[in-house]
């Protein structure tokens, strides 16, 4: 009989198999220092474009004191359980009435982690009869939810209104068959490639079909929107949104998240989310935090605007010396370029080591083989500055790689890769 192990010790995994020429450098980097537009990378300055910090509140002196004092007043235990058993406080009420008036519906739930909470979220809304239409790019955290569903789903093309469309035909047939319902799935900002799911096409299918809509909104949240409520308020079709999930880990520069949706699906929801309802409550340091970010969220427009000078600014400047961006619509910043696996790591080396820049890194199985995505992420705590030498940096290595300079220098590695 075989080891259990066996296969681990065989096989590393998609990504695990790059360990020896990635960790550290290209994967589990340590980015040093208190979090901002520029920290450390291996003992140098680098401005770093790789944290969801978008407004820049992770280091600032108001939320970081209150933060201290929260847990300086309740320790990092409290409450102690599940919200159904021990762990519920007036306070997490406060934060989810707060959150649910900023995202304008009528009720919210905190969630420990968005990860978590956006899978048993998926779980808890549908049953076996029901029918999942999502879009093929979804987040990992959709598809876990999903791949808990015991009944049929449907994935459509990404962001593709025709495939929405002929995906909801089968799926209302099906669902006619079934007696089941219909849960369709988007993201509100795709965080790889920057684009806003179609929320205003999607939710006037919905004259034609009968479904309800749930977002992730991880990266529209705080960022997109006149009061910064995110992609549905941005495309003014936040009333058809049935169910918003939006996490605490990028505009508000925490941990936890919540979903927001009417008084009655809430209360559904607050007694059928596994995730919450067997998980320790999200602990209160980070509830007052939370508090403190969304308070600044709603009284400070200037953070959003600040962030949307530097998305601005590099965006632009980006497409004025021919860089191909791709088609974001919203602070991220794909920036796609030719080459192979090796010549990526030659490039992002140099990026890093030569001008200080540091950015993720996303090649093929992700996206097309031959293609090397450097993804951007402006923050409010970026300078117009940083903008100026990151535009520069990349003129520069761009010229690189179309003189051959990275596939020379790369040579070494290609070889060992195709041996
Ligand atoms: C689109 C999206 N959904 C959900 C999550 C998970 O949220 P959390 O980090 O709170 O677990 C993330 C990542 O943070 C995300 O990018």
């Amino acid at each position: 009989m075989k080891d259990l192990f066996d296969k681990i010790y065989k096989d590393k995994g998609p990504l695990g198999k790059w360990a020896a020429q990635a960790e550290g450098y290209f994967v589990f980097p340590k980015l040093e220092g208190p979090i901002s537009n520029r920290m450390k990378f291996q003992g140098k300055d680098v401005i770093t474009w790789s944290v969801n910090d978008y407004l820049g509140l992770a280091n600032n002196a108001e939320v970081r004191k209150v933060d201290a004092d929260a847990a300086a007043q309740y320790g990092s235990a409290y409450p102690m359980g599940a919200r159904m058993m021990s762990g519920h406080t007036s306070l997490h009420e406060q934060l989810q009435d707060e959150l649910a008036a900023f995202v304008q519906k009528e009720a919210a739930y905190l969630l420990n982690f968005g990860y978590q909470g956006m899978v048993s979220t998926v779980d808890a809304l549908v049953a076996k009869d029901d029918i999942i239409v999502y879009d093929v790019d979804a987040h990992a955290c959709i598809i876990d939810g999903v791949r808990l569903h015991m009944g049929k789903r449907f994935t459509y093309k990404h962001n593709d209104i025709e495939s929405i469309e002929k995906n909801l035909q089968r799926a209302t047939k099906l669902a006619e068959q079934t007696g089941g319902g219909i849960l369709l799935i988007s993201e509100g900002v795709f965080g790889m490639r920057g684009e806003q799911g179609r929320l205003k096409e999607i939710v006037a299918l919905k004259e034609k079909y009968n479904f309800r809509l749930f977002v992730d909104d991880a990266h529209g949240f705080g960022t997109l929107g006149a009061t910064g409520a995110g992609a549905g308020e941005e495309q003014g079709v936040q009333d058809g949104i049935d169910v918003y999930f939006a996490t605490f880990a990028k505009s508000m520069a925490s941990t936890g998240a919540f979903i927001a949706a009417d008084q009655e699906i809430i209360d559904y929801l607050k007694y059928n989310l596994r995730s919450q309802m067997f998980a320790k409550s999200l602990q209160m340091q980070l509830v007052v935090g939370a508090l403190k970010r969304l308070d600044m969220l709603r009284t400070m427009p200037e953070l959003r605007e600040k962030l949307w000078e530097n998305v601005n600014a590099l965006q632009n400047g980006l497409k004025d010396r021919g860089f191909d961006i791709g088609t974001t619509q919203s602070c991220v910043t794909p920036v796609y370029l030719k080459g192979s696996i090796p010549e990526a790591m030659a490039l992002v080396k140099d990026l890093r080591e030569n001008h200080g820049i540091f950015c993720s890194i996303v090649v093929y199985p992700v996206i097309p083989k031959g293609l090397i995505l450097l993804r951007l992420i402006p923050t409010a705590s970026h300078t117009l500055q940083d903008v100026e030498e990151t535009l520069d940096a990349f003129s520069a290595i761009r010229e690189r790689l179309e003189n051959g300079t990275y596939k020379r220098l790369s040579a070494g590695v290609q070889a060992s890769m195709e041996a």
